[in-house]
């Protein structure tokens, strides 16, 4: 009979190699796939946007489960340590039309979530909208909503809502530069642009336009890489996809290069449009993977995800036509499924 010493050796050892092949075998992203989250149920963080807390990525968007009560808006909180599996947090905002518009026709859209050291708070920007009046016309509100939460994960406070700088403002993204300033990039009709804006020192306020980029576009995301920002953005087609561009700088005040085609034309974007652009700095690899969405306006619910790796260098950068891949987060490295066992 086996001695228990050396029973619990051979299971340490099981244990080893399981942990090993676990670590050997990176699960997958697969771009335009249900993304199943640690219960089962598909990611709900349309239009969403990520920040790092320690070693734990976490992934805020649209929360548009089927089951929604069609009063609430909602923004779901998922975290990961591999950028792989997420799992639900919570939903962090669960909001009932703030603004009193009076229509059900109301909408809050690409939340983000800063954190700021000085006030060690977690502020969330939003996109709120709705038509002005009860059948009014739709996105007419065109602010931002600003909400706040001691905890990353907690129950996020609404405090208000406000046109920056007293713009239009509907699509929203988010930037953290290198030096941990924090933006909020904010798409204005009127102005046909995306600005680039400075948020205030307690982050919740925008106090001052960086960047006036003047350009008709929406989803917008930056990323600051190699010596050069490039800012990304998509055409005006409501929920359609279109070809997304971008342009470059070796300032975050400008002078923006023309926009140039991130993907073939033709394949409008592979079928999604930019929300964000996450730059996962490892010990070997700097990966900057673009992050949109495969809206689907009638079953809002099902929407998928594009993830994938972009191509950037030297001031050109280039979305590869989506494929499953994996990413080790310590060394920044990627591998295709051509490249996989
Ligand atoms: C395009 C925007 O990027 C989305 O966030 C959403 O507002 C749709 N338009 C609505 O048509």
């Amino acid at each position: 009979m086996m001695k228990l010493s050396s029973f619990l050796c051979a299971l340490a050892l099981v244990g080893l190699m399981t942990t090993k092949a676990a670590v050997a075998a990176p699960q997958r992203i697969s771009p335009g796939e249900i993304w199943p989250d640690n219960r089962g149920e598909h990611v709900q963080a349309h239009g969403g946007g990520i920040i790092k807390v320690g070693d734990t990525f976490y992934w805020f968007g649209e929360y548009r489960a089927q089951d929604n009560d069609p009063a609430k808006r909602y923004v779901g909180c998922y975290s990961s340590q591999d950028l792989a599996h997420w799992t639900f947090r919570n939903k962090v905002l669960q909001l009932s039309d703030p603004e009193h518009l009076g229509s059900p026709r109301w909408v809050l859209e690409r939340p983000k979530v800063f954190y700021n050291a000085k006030t060690e708070k977690f502020v969330m920007y939003m996109h709120l909208d709705g038509p002005l009046q009860p059948g009014g016309r739709d996105y007419a509100l065109a602010r931002v909503g600003v909400a706040t939460c001691d905890a990353v994960d907690g129950d996020y406070q609404y405090l208000r809502s406000f046109r920056p700088l007293g713009q239009e403002s509907r699509d929203i993204g988010q930037f953290i530069d290198d030096d941990g300033s924090a933006y909020l990039i904010f798409e204005s009709r009127p102005t046909a642009g995306f600005y680039i804006a400075k948020l205030s020192d307690d982050y919740l306020d925008v106090e001052k336009v960086v960047s006036f980029v003047h350009a008709p576009l929406e989803g917008g995301g930056l990323v600051h890489y190699d010596g050069w920002y490039y800012l990304i953005g998509s055409k005006m087609t409501g929920w359609k996809p279109n070809p997304n561009v971008y342009a470059i700088s070796k300032s975050l005040a400008g002078p923006w290069s023309e926009f140039q085609n991130i993907a073939p034309p033709e394949t409008n974007t592979y079928g999604a449009q930019s929300t964000m652009m996450l730059k996962v700095a490892g010990t070997k690899a700097t990966t900057v993977i673009f992050m949109g969405d495969i809206w689907k306006p009638k079953t809002q619910w099902d929407s998928r995800y594009l993830w994938m790796p972009l191509e950037i260098s030297d001031g050109k950068l280039r979305l590869p036509e989506p494929r499953p891949w994996t990413m080790d987060v310590e060394t920044g490295e990627v591998a295709f499924s051509n490249q996989f066992p």
